[in-house]
C-alpha cells in the first residue's frame, strides 16, 4: 500500500471532492496519511476562485518541489480548479508529476501508477457526477458530512471563474444521493450538508419520463431519511430561490433553520454588472419571504467589495443593504479580477486596490457589529445544538452549532459528541455564542 496525503484549498465542493479521490486511492492500492512527509504521493486540490487563494498553492507546491529535491520517488499531483485554468503551466512547476480537473478523478488510479501516460487531465465533463462512488471520510469523520448534490455552475457572475473551471451544471440522480445519505445514517452521522454551487436549479429528469425532480422535492426526500439527521445546504442563489424551499424548510424540523444567500452587492448598477440576475429589490423580497415563512431564520451572505466601477455610492448601498438584511453572518472579500471572466474581458478593475480594502475593512466592521448584535440577541434564548466535537480553547468544553448555524461552546456535562442537546444561551462574542445545557434531548 502506497501512503497518499490529500490537502485541499477553496469551498466545502473541494473537501467533498477530496473524499472522492481518497475512496478511488484507496480502493486501487493506496492509503491515507496524515502527513505529507510520509507520503509516496501528494495530491493537492485547488482552487481559483481569487488570485490569493492560488498564490498559496504555489508556495505550497514551491515547497513540495523542495521536498521532492531530497527524495526524488516522491510525486505530486495537482487536482481541482487550478488544474483546468493554468495546465501546462502547472505541469511546468518542478514538483507536478500531474495535473487532473474536477472532471477526471476516476484516471488517476491509472495516471499514478502509470499505466495512461498523459500526464495532463483536465478535460471538463457534461454529465460526471461521481453518483456511485462513495465518498472515503476521511475529512468529515463521524458525525456531519458534506454531500455533493450537483457539480458545475451555468451562471455566468461576471466576476467568477467556476463555470470555466468546472465546466456545465449537471444534477446527480436523488436515488444515489439518498442511498449515499442512509449509509452516512447508518454509520451514526447526524448532519449532512447537501452541496451544489447553486442548489436552486437542481433539477433531475428520469430517463423514463416520470416527474422531475427539483431541488425543494430532494430536500424533501432527504429530509424524510431520517428524523434524527440534521440537513442543512449551501449555496443559494437569490434569482432562483422560489417559496417552494423555504416552505419545505418549514415543513421538516430537521432541515436547519439557516439559509446562506450570497447577495454580492447592494447596488442595482454593479449588480448588473456582475450579471447577478437580480435586483437590490428584489433580493430585499426574497429576504421578506423567508422572514415571513421560517421566523428566527439564520441569514449569512457573501459579498464583494470593490468589483470593476464601484463608486463610494454603490459602496454605501452594500453597507446600507447590510444594515437593512441584519445579516448572521458574511463572508467578505475583495474583488480579484481572474483570467478570462466576463468582467476581465468587458471591464477595467479599476477601484484602486487601497480603495478595495478601506471598503472591505469598513464591511467587515459593520458585520462585526451585526453579527455581535445577533448574537446578544440569542442570549438567554435556548438552543438545539448538536454536539460536533472538543472546543479548541478547552478540552472541557463541547462545541457544536445551532440550527441557524451559530457556532455554541458549552461544558460537556454528560454529554458525548453525536448528542442533540438544549443549550441555554448565557454570553456571547461576535463569533461565538457561550452556553449551559439545559437537557439532552437526541431528538430534533
Ligand atoms: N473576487 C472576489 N471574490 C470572489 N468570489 C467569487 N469570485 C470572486 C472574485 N473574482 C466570492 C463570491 C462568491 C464566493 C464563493 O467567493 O462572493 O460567492
Ligand atoms: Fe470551490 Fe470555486 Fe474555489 Fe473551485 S474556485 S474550489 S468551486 S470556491
Amino acid at each position: 500500500m502506497i501512503p497518499f496525503y490529500i490537502e485541499t484549498y477553496g469551498c466545502q465542493m473541494n473537501v467533498s471532492d477530496s473524499e472522492v479521490v481518497a475512496r478511488l486511492l484507496s480502493d486501487n492500492g493506496y492509503q491515507p496519511c496524515n502527513r505529507p512527509e510520509e507520503a509516496g504521493v501528494i495530491l493537492v486540490n485547488t482552487c481559483s476562485v481569487r488570485d490569493s487563494a492560488e498564490k498559496r498553492v504555489i508556495a505550497r507546491l514551491d515547497q513540495f518541489a523542495r521536498m521532492k529535491r531530497k527524495d526524488p520517488s516522491l510525486k505530486v499531483a495537482v487536482l481541482g480548479c487550478m488544474a483546468t485554468r493554468l495546465k501546462e503551466e502547472l505541469l511546468a512547476h518542478p514538483a507536478v508529476d500531474w495535473v487532473v480537473g474536477p472532471d477526471s478523478y476516476r484516471l488517476l488510479p491509472g495516471l499514478l501508477d502509470a499505466s495512461q501516460a498523459a500526464p495532463l487531465q483536465v478535460k471538463l465533463s457534461k454529465t460526471e457526477t461521481y453518483a456511485d462512488i462513495k465518498p472515503y471520510r476521511c475529512l468529515t469523520p463521524g458525525i456531519t458530512a458534506f454531500v455533493t448534490i450537483m457539480r458545475g455552475c451555468d451562471n455566468m457572475c461576471a466576476y467568477c471563474i467556476v463555470p470555466y473551471v468546472r465546466g456545465r451544471e449537471r444534477s446527480r440522480d436523488p436515488l444515489s444521493i439518498e442511498e449515499e445519505i442512509r449509509d452516512l445514517v447508518a454509520a451514526g452521522y447526524r448532519e449532512v450538508t447537501l452541496l451544489g454551487q447553486n442548489v436552486n436549479s437542481y433539477l433531475w429528469k428520469p430517463e423514463d419520463g416520470s416527474t422531475p425532480v427539483n431541488f425543494a422535492m430532494l430536500l424533501d426526500r432527504v429530509a424524510g431519511i431520517s428524523p434524527l439527521l440534521r440537513v442543512r445546504y449551501t449555496t443559494s442563489h437569490p434569482k432562483d430561490m422560489q417559496d417552494d424551499v423555504l416552505h419545505t424548510m418549514a415543513a421538516h424540523p430537521n432541515i436547519c433553520n439557516h439559509i446562506h444567500l450570497p447577495v454580492q452587492s447592494g447596488s442595482n448598477d454593479i449588480l448588473k454588472k456582475m450579471n447577478r440576475g437580480y435586483t437590490r429589490e428584489q433580493y430585499l423580497e426574497r429576504i421578506a419571504s423567508i422572514r415571513r415563512i421560517l421566523p428566527g431564520c439564520g441569514i449569512s451572505t457573501d459579498i464583494i467589495a470593490g468589483f470593476c466601477s464601484e463608486t463610494e455610492e454603490d459602496h454605501l448601498q452594500t453597507l446600507s443593504l447590510m444594515e437593512a438584511v441584519r445579516f448572521d453572518q458574511a463572508f467578505m472579500f475583495r474583488y480579484s479580477q481572474r483570467p478570462n471572466t466576463l468582467a476581465a474581458r468587458h471591464y477595467r478593475d479599476d477601484v484602486p486596490e487601497a480603495e478595495k480594502i478601506a471598503r472591505l475593512n469598513r464591511i467587515i466592521d459593520l458585520q462585526n457589529r451585526l453579527s455581535l448584535e445577533s448574537n446578544r440577541a440569542d442570549v438567554r434564548k435556548v438552543f438545539e445544538v448538536l454536539v460536533e466535537g472538543v472546543s479548541k480553547r478547552s478540552d472541557e468544553d463541547f462545541f457544536g452549532r445551532t440550527q441557524t448555524n451559530k457556532v455554541c461552546v458549552f461544558p460537556r456535562g454528560n454529554s458525548t459528541v453525536g448528542d442533540y442537546v438544549r443549550i441555554k444561551v448565557k454570553s456571547c462574542s461576535a463569533a461565538t455564542l457561550k452556553g449551559e445545557i439545559i437537557n439532552k434531548t437526541n431528538r430534533i
